[in-house]
Formats: C-alpha cells, sequence, structure tokens
C-alpha cells in the first residue's frame, strides 16, 4: 500500500565523481568523491566537508586537516573514510532512512569479496534495506543505451578517474572483460611529472586536472596551441607562470594510453571468434570522464582500425544505467548481484 513512498536508489560510487539517482526524483548528488578531515583536540578526526567542498581544499591544508579520497584506487581503500563518505553522501540525498528501499550499486568489475561486502555495508549502514551491485561497465552499457540482454556484442570502455574497465557484453553478461587501474586521473600525475622533469615547475593536483581537462590532447592531428600555467619554480622556490605547448601532452600521455591501448586489444584477443563480426560492426563506445580527452576516440579508431565512439553523457553512463535498472528492475535483474 504504501510502497509509493518508498525510494530506490541508484549510485556510481567512482573513484572521482560520485553520483546518486533517486528514482522518481532524478540526480541528487553528483559530486567528487573526496571527504576532508579536521583533528578535534581529544575526539579523533571529525568530518568537515565532503564533496566539491573538500576537493577544493586537496594540496591548500595544513597538519590539522587531512583532504582523503578513499576510492583513489578503484575500490574502497580507505574504509573507515569511504564509509563516513558513502553514508554522508545517502544523508545528503534528503531521504529518511525509514523510507529508503532498494539500492543498486555500480562496482568495478575487479572487485573483491572484503571490498564487495564493504560497499554492501555502508550503504546497509546507511539504511538501505536491499543492496544490488552491478558491474561498472554493465551499467555504463546499459545506461548508453546498449541493448544487453540481446545476442550482438557490444564493447564498452569506461575510463574513469581510477580505473578503466574494458567489458563485451550480451545475453545479459560479461564474456570477456579487462580493468586496469590506471585512468585519467593517473595523466594528472604525468602532467606533474611532465612539468618538474622539463620545466622545473612544482604544480599542484588540481591545476594538473584542470590543464588536462581545458587543454589535454591525445592525438597528433589535434590543434597546436600555446597556454599557461602557474606552479613554484624549483631552482628558485618561487611562483613562477610558463607558456607550454599543448603537443606536450603526447609526450606525457603517451604510456597510458599505451596502456589503455593494449589493455582493449588483450581483451579482444580472448574474444570468441564467432563474436568478432559484431565488434568490427560496431566498434566500441568510450565512456568516462576519460573518453572526454580530446582526440582519445581518433588515436584508437587508428591504432585499432574500429569505429570508435564518445558516450553523449560519458561522466553520466554508470548512474544511468543504475537509473534504467531501477525503472525496468524485473527486465534488468538477471544483470545484478546481491
Ligand atoms: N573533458 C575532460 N577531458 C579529460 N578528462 C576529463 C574530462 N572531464 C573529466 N575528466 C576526467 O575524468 C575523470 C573522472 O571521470 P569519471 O567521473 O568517469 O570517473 P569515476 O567514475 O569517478 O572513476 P572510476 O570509474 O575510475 O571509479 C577525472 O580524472 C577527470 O579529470
Ligand atoms: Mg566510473
Amino acid at each position: 500500500m504504501f510502497s509509493g513512498i518508498f525510494k530506490n536508489l541508484g549510485m556510481d560510487l567512482g573513484t572521482a565523481n560520485t553520483i546518486i539517482y533517486a528514482y522518481d526524483k532524478g540526480y541528487i548528488v553528483n559530486e567528487p568523491s573526496v571527504i576532508a578531515f579536521k583533528n578535534g583536540s581529544n575526539r579523533g578526526y571529525k568530518i568537515l566537508c565532503i564533496g566539491l567542498e573538500a576537493k577544493r581544499m586537496l594540496g591548500k591544508t595544513g597538519r590539522e586537516i587531512k583532504v582523503i579520497r578513499p576510492l583513489a584506487d578503484g575500490v574502497i581503500a580507505d574504509f573507515v573514510a569511504g564509509e563516513a563518505l558513502v553514508k554522508s553522501f545517502i544523508r545528503r540525498a534528503n531521504i529518511p532512512s525509514f523510507l529508503l528501499n532498494r539500492m543498486v550499486i555500480g562496482v568495478p568489475t575487479g572487485i573483491t569479496s572484503v571490498e564487495r561486502k564493504a560497499i554492501i555495508d555502508s550503504a546497509l549502514a546507511a539504511g538501505a534495506r536491499k543492496v544490488y551491485l552491478v558491474y561498472e561497465p554493465m551499467a555504463a552499457a546499459i545506461g548508453v543505451g546498449m541493448d544487453v540482454l540481446g545476442a550482438h556484442a557490444n564493447m564498452i570502455v569506461d575510463i574513469g578517474g581510477g580505473t578503466t574497465d574494458i567489458a563485451v557484453i550480451n545475453y545479459g553478461g560479461i564474456v570477456v572483460d579487462n580493468t586496469l587501474r590506471l585512468a585519467s586521473d593517473e595523466m594528472n600525475e604525468a602532467i606533474m611529472r611532465y612539468m618538474k622533469n622539463r620545466y622545473y615547475l612544482d604544480i599542484g593536483e588540481l591545476t594538473a586536472e584542470k590543464i588536462k581537462i581545458e587543454h589535454g590532447i591525445a592525438h597528433e592531428g589535434c590543434r597546436r596551441r600555446r597556454f599557461k600555467v602557474s606552479g613554484i619554480d624549483q631552482r628558485t622556490g618561487l611562483p613562477r607562470e610558463i607558456s607550454v605547448p599543448n603537443n606536450f601532452f603526447l609526450a606525457a600521455f603517451s604510456g597510458i594510453i599505451n596502456a589503455i591501448t593494449n589493455a582493449i586489444i588483450n581483451t579482444l584477443d580472448q574474444l570468441p571468434p564467432e563474436l568478432a563480426g559484431d565488434i568490427v560492426d560496431r566498434g566500441l563506445v568510450l565512456t568516462g570522464g576519460g573518453a572526454l580527452l580530446q582526440g582519445l576516440d581518433v588515436y584508437l579508431r587508428d591504432r585499432l582500425n574500429l569505429p570508435v565512439t564518445v558516450a553523449p553523457n560519458a561522466l553520466f553512463s554508470v548512474a544511468e544505467g543504475t537509473k534504467k535498472i531501477l525503472e525496468s528492475f524485473d527486465f534488468y535483474k538477471q544483470v545484478l548481484f546481491k
């Protein structure tokens, strides 16, 4: 009788961003997976803030404040902080916990049983009555509109912050997959290393991410430009601004992009030959924030000689998948596990 008032939540618990969808309310959380703690004098650490507010503090705080990205390696690496983050985000959804019903959470394919339990326990502790997990590439494939239950094989490559998930899907299951704990956040580090080695410039992680998003390229055919970067000059110890050509990204990212390309090739290599025709026809769909790097689709098309497209709502594919699963729960039940 009261089933209409209970809320079902879909969650993409990403290493970089967490997105929560509430059934019939829409997207209610879309924030960086970051939490900041303050060292309270005698009662240990207390939560200072989460999400965007916490991310803005990265690299800018003193000893008293710890800014943590608990999922940085793909799953809950820092259990205490991870559980606090999941609970705080669900609380932010502003749904009384006694009204929470189902929760569908996207998890990386490489997840261990310990990590799986940690995620389920956090959701249960936040009030969810029933928790279902779905592999992220499966959710992403549903989110981008692939017919995952049909006979034809579809290939999805989700390049997130901390992990790249590659999977070929049909009949409601994953035929072959591969997870790489290397994705777009690693590119931020590559930029920082490059700036240090080539220009003696120390730059922060937030600056590195900003220039990657605004100026980053992955293909030689992209337009050449210069732009300005500021940091600390290692030789003088003083703040300095320099102008750099955008083609440095090609050198800085080559190792990472090569590793991702090789992981895709290895996955294709394991494909049953009967499915080759489907992939030749349909190619692969790139999703996740890393898919938005300019020229990456063209680069992969050249290397793989296959059609490559970028999902239109790349940052939302997994969350959109959890939304569709909640909307047609019985239809998609077979892709979930408890
Ligand atoms: N336009 C862009 N160009 C390049 N990189 C981008 C762009 N927009 C976002 N990113 C990067 O994408 C990453 C975040 O992507 P996404 O939200 O899909 O990750 P996630 O789901 O949190 O991580 P994961 O799937 O690994 O757990 C960040 O590293 C971010 O810097
Ligand atoms: Mg993701």
